[in-house]
């Protein structure tokens, strides 16, 4: 069915968004600039309003202007368009609110009674700690009803036990059914290329497993520092930060098994088991296989950049890493002695976010022997940026000269120039027209966090009590040198051609 014979009610669902921390950086640099793009693609339905909430006192006129401010810096003036603006901008209303007391939420059911009888969909952009306080003044204040749903931002929680916490108290008002945890990788158009990719294709799917695997390979590399957030970021660490999260929804996605269906829970089911069988490290294992990294000063673009004790705001004693990679494995039929290896960092060279699936060598090999290691077939996912798949194939180098000797190369589909028409859209853009038409497909289960913090928990306290500091890397490097040893060590190296 294409978006011109669905019903309008399933392409543009009406609803009434009420934002927490609308004033916010999220808001502001994310969310507005999500939402502006869905109305000019016709997504959003002309009866969806939109209920700024921030303790700032300011009017409905003065939180317009600050949101048009903010999308003339965040959305690329070609994509403007004036009129979009403007009826963009009509379905906005403020209402300052102390989060934390119960007063003040009468607004929210008073600002319902012009609703079109639309799901309440309350997006909470502001720190965990406020969730529970935030769910039960809503419920105390008659705002909510069968209906509504509440969109939440990681971190949630520090470890299992905080997690478990919040997600009790957003649970005593929320059934699971209308909770929507977002990973923002999981909106990203790559991201969910994975599963068509993996599931579309059948020469993928006979392939996927230890027989025809030798490793996987999953680097989430960032050109920035810490970017005036050094408070936040110290308490968590890369770990927390990207790993708990992100990294392990990439390795879920990659080593789930086929689910029944695009339903959400058979997707997540599917999800739960990867987790399940994450390996955990032994203590032997702990200096083997993880690196811990901090990034001294360095060059980031030609340019000097200080290093992260060095940042605004730190403190020069902190132990926290900027950069992991590990060597982990899913312990199961599908997966059993394929090692995964994960790194992520700060201050890389570049940004990167890239997916190697290294497929195993012929059984029987009959070309020349000094050309072997090449015999392998690799499939390489870009996540961004410039999205893309290559699949590296040998084919016979040509020339009259070159007898057999073979030649490696890529069967690439560049989404850039090969569908230069489609706007690759925000990762928010996405996860917000899927909560208005309540589908939880890419969205993350209560299980699956604390699957993740529970698999983090346990490296985390080993760290501990190994006690060992942070190797350092310089800025616009690939990371603690031991990071590459960690992998030449199994004869492999971190991919680098593309
Ligand atoms: C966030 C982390 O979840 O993801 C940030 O808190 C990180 O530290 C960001 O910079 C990376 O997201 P993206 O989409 O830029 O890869």
């Amino acid at each position: 069915m294409n978006a011109a014979t669905r019903s309008d009610e399933e392409t543009r669902p009406v609803i009434d968004l009420a934002l927490f921390g609308a004033l916010g950086d999220l808001s502001q640099r994310k969310l507005y600039p999500a939402l502006y793009h869905l109305d000019r693609e016709g997504l959003l339905h002309e009866a969806t309003r939109l209920l700024g909430l921030a303790r700032q006192e300011l009017d409905d006129d003065g939180f317009r202007a600050r949101v048009k401010a903010a999308l003339t810096t965040y959305v690329k003036a070609a994509e403007l368009d004036r009129e979009v603006l403007e009826r963009f901008l009509a379905r906005l209303e403020y209402r300052q609110l102390d989060f934390t007391t119960e007063e003040g939420y009468a607004a929210i059911r008073e600002w319902r009674r012009e609703s079109a009888d639309c799901p309440l969909v309350i997006y909470l952009a502001v720190g965990a700690s406020l969730y529970g306080d935030i769910c039960r003044h809503l419920e105390a204040s008659g705002s909510l009803d069968e209906q509504s749903r509440v969109v939440v931002e990681k971190p949630i929680g520090y470890d299992l036990d905080s997690s478990a916490e919040i997600n009790d108290a957003i649970g005593a008002v929320f059934p699971e059914s209308r909770v929507y945890r977002i990973d923002h990788y999981l909106g990203k158009e790559t991201v969910q290329n994975l599963i068509a990719l993996r599931f579309a294709n059948p020469l993928f799917g006979t392939q996927w497993n230890q027989n025809h695997v030798s490793h996987v390979e999953i680097t989430v590399a960032e050109k920035v520092g810490i970017e005036g957030r050094w408070g936040y970021f110290d308490e968590a660490g890369q770990l927390r930060d990207m790993v708990q999260n992100h990294l392990l929804q990439l390795v879920c996605l990659i080593a789930m098994d086929p689910p029944a269906n695009l339903d959400a829970d058979a997707i997540r089911d599917e999800k739960v088991k990867v987790l399940k069988a994450l390996q955990p490290f032994s203590e032997a294992a702990l200096g083997r296989d993880v690196v811990r990294g901090q990034y001294i000063a360095g060059t980031s673009d030609g340019k000097s950049v200080p290093g992260y004790l060095e940042e605004e705001g730190a403190n020069r004693d902190s132990a926290t890493e900027t950069f992991v990679a590990m060597k982990t494995g899913v312990a199961n039929w599908r997966w059993a002695g394929v090692p995964f290896y994960i790194r992520t960092g700060k201050r890389m060279p570049e940004k990167l976010s890239q997916i190697v699936i290294h497929f195993r060598q012929q059984p029987h090999y009959i070309f020349d022997p000094d050309q072997r290691n090449l015999a392998a077939n690799k499939l390489v996912i870009r996540l961004q940026p410039d999205e893309g798949i290559a699949l590296e194939v040998l084919t016979k180098d040509s020339g009259l000269d070159k007898g057999m000797r073979l030649r490696r190369g890529p069967l690439h589909l560049d989404f850039n120039s090969a569908f230069p028409k489609t706007r690759i859209p925000d990762a928010y853009e996405r996860l917000l027209l899927e909560v208005m038409k309540g589908r939880q497909y890419l969205f993350v289960r209560r299980d699956e966090v604390e699957h993740a913090w529970r698999w983090c928990d346990s490296l985390i306290a080993a760290w501990k009590d190994l006690g060992e500091a942070p190797r350092r890397y310089p800025a616009g490097s690939w990371g603690p040198v031991a990071s590459i040893a960690m992998i030449t060590q199994d004869g492999r190296s971190w991919y680098e051609d593309y």
